[in-house]
């Protein structure tokens, strides 16, 4: 299993972002009693849930974990190694925002046996880092990455593409540019326009120009990231060999995962069945909870399952497995014929019973998943 800590603050909210998570500039956070918090949370969630099976990552993310003190991390990871079983060298990730390390906290970082950063750069010109709302310069963003690299082998990073206005052949030298940093493992995420952000309002009122067809994007992401060696695994994730995001897949896998933090879900098999867990996205309303909580559990139905599978496995190389559904299933949504229908197109390849998308099938994505969950 998997386990994810949510910190939810950032210096500032980016403008396109609609992750959980509270400016933070003006607070001040009393750490002490955050670190009591999930700590309680966590041994709660162990007494309730845990089964012993090996935690095999673990993952800071947020929001901007990289401003917790590294004496946070390092009691939270204490406390899951004394009541959790962890997995031999186990991946151990942390979100950063370039705005918010420096050299001495990467290296602290480092002490505490976190082995994996992840940092979010997001674009590699300044203009754009503007438009997004980003605090960094791009050379601030490189500056870090190269320190980051100091310290630490497995570095990845994040960039978002089809920018307002941006342009094809603009975004493809900047891929080249950025698949030559010393990093092992890339995420590169089409931009999504979310409802009710500021980047949706600048739009909107265009004040800011629209994007462009993203799958011509998507579909040149793939090809310059492939050419550089790095692996696509995942729609937007893209690795060097052996450097895929262990924590990552285990999600698309479909395994179990615990999220302790506002607005963080878990999956956990109990009597046998799926159950989800989420925690409340409001921060003075969790730390009221986090003091004594009693976990919200859902049972998932079949369906739920079903489709949670689909979306998880069909975007990344681990696939589906039809055999994994039951006839009942298979029947309702006539799964055999629409799988011959997608194999006729050359959307999906089967091996050995595991069915995954082509790149055609991946370029189609969401309107694959919605075919196959169509009653
Ligand atoms: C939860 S954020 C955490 C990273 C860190 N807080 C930072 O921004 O530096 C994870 C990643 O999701 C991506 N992301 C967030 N909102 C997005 C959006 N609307 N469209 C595409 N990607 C987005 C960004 O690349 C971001 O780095
Ligand atoms: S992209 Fe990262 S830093 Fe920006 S608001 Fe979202 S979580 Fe915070």
């Amino acid at each position: 299993m998997t386990l994810y800590i949510h910190w939810p603050f950032c210096l500032s909210k980016c403008l396109y972002c609609n992750f959980f998570s509270v400016p933070c500039e003006n607070l001040a956070i009393d750490y002490a009693y955050w670190k009591e918090r999930y700590i309680n949370v966590l041994i709660n969630f162990r007494r309730e849930y845990y089964d012993l099976e090996e935690v095999t990552s673990i993952y800071f993310g947020g929001g901007t974990p990289s401003l917790m003190p590294t004496k946070f991390f390092d009691d939270i990871l204490n406390t899951i190694r004394k009541f959790f079983k962890i997995a031999t060298a186990p991946e151990i990730t942390v979100e950063v925002n370039p705005s918010s390390v420096d050299a001495f906290k990467i290296k602290t970082l480092r002490s505490i046996d976190i082995n994996r950063l992840s940092i979010g750069i997001q674009a590699l010109h300044d203009n754009d880092l503007k438009t997004l709302g980003r605090r960094h310069s791009y050379l601030e963003a490189i500056e870090y990455l190269e320190m980051a690299g100091m310290y630490f082998d497995n570095v990845s990073i994040d960039l978002i593409y089809n920018r307002p206005g941006q342009i094809l052949k603009n975004w493809e030298n900047e891929l080249v540019y950025a698949l030559k940093l010393p990093i092992k493992h890339i995420s590169l995420y089409e931009l999504i326009i979310e409802p009710n952000t500021p980047l949706k309002k600048l739009i909107d009122s265009k004040q800011l120009p629209q994007q462009n067809q993203g799958s011509k994007f998507i579909e040149k992401t793939i090809e310059i990231a492939e050419a550089a060696e790095f692996k696509m695994y995942e729609i937007s994730n893209f690795a060097k060999p052996g450097y895929e995001g262990r924590h990552n897949l285990s999600y698309w896998k479909y395994n179990n995962y615990c999220g302790i933090g506002p607005s963080s879900h878990s999956r956990i098999m109990k009597n046998n069945q799926k159950i989800a867990i989420e925690q409340i996205a409001n921060n003075k309303k969790w730390l009221l909870w986090a003091k004594n909580p009693i976990f919200n559990e859902v049972v998932l139905s079949e369906d739920d399952v079903f489709k949670e599978k689909l979306i998880m496995g069909l975007r990344s190389k681990v696939g589906i497995f039809l055999d994994e559904f039951s006839e009942t299933i298979k029947n309702k949504y006539s799964l055999l014929k629409k799988i011959s229908n997608l194999l006729k197109n050359s959307y999906i390849m089967i091996d050995d019973n595991n069915i995954k998308l082509t790149k055609d099938g991946l370029l189609r994505l969401n309107l694959i998943i919605e075919y196959l969950v169509r009653e």
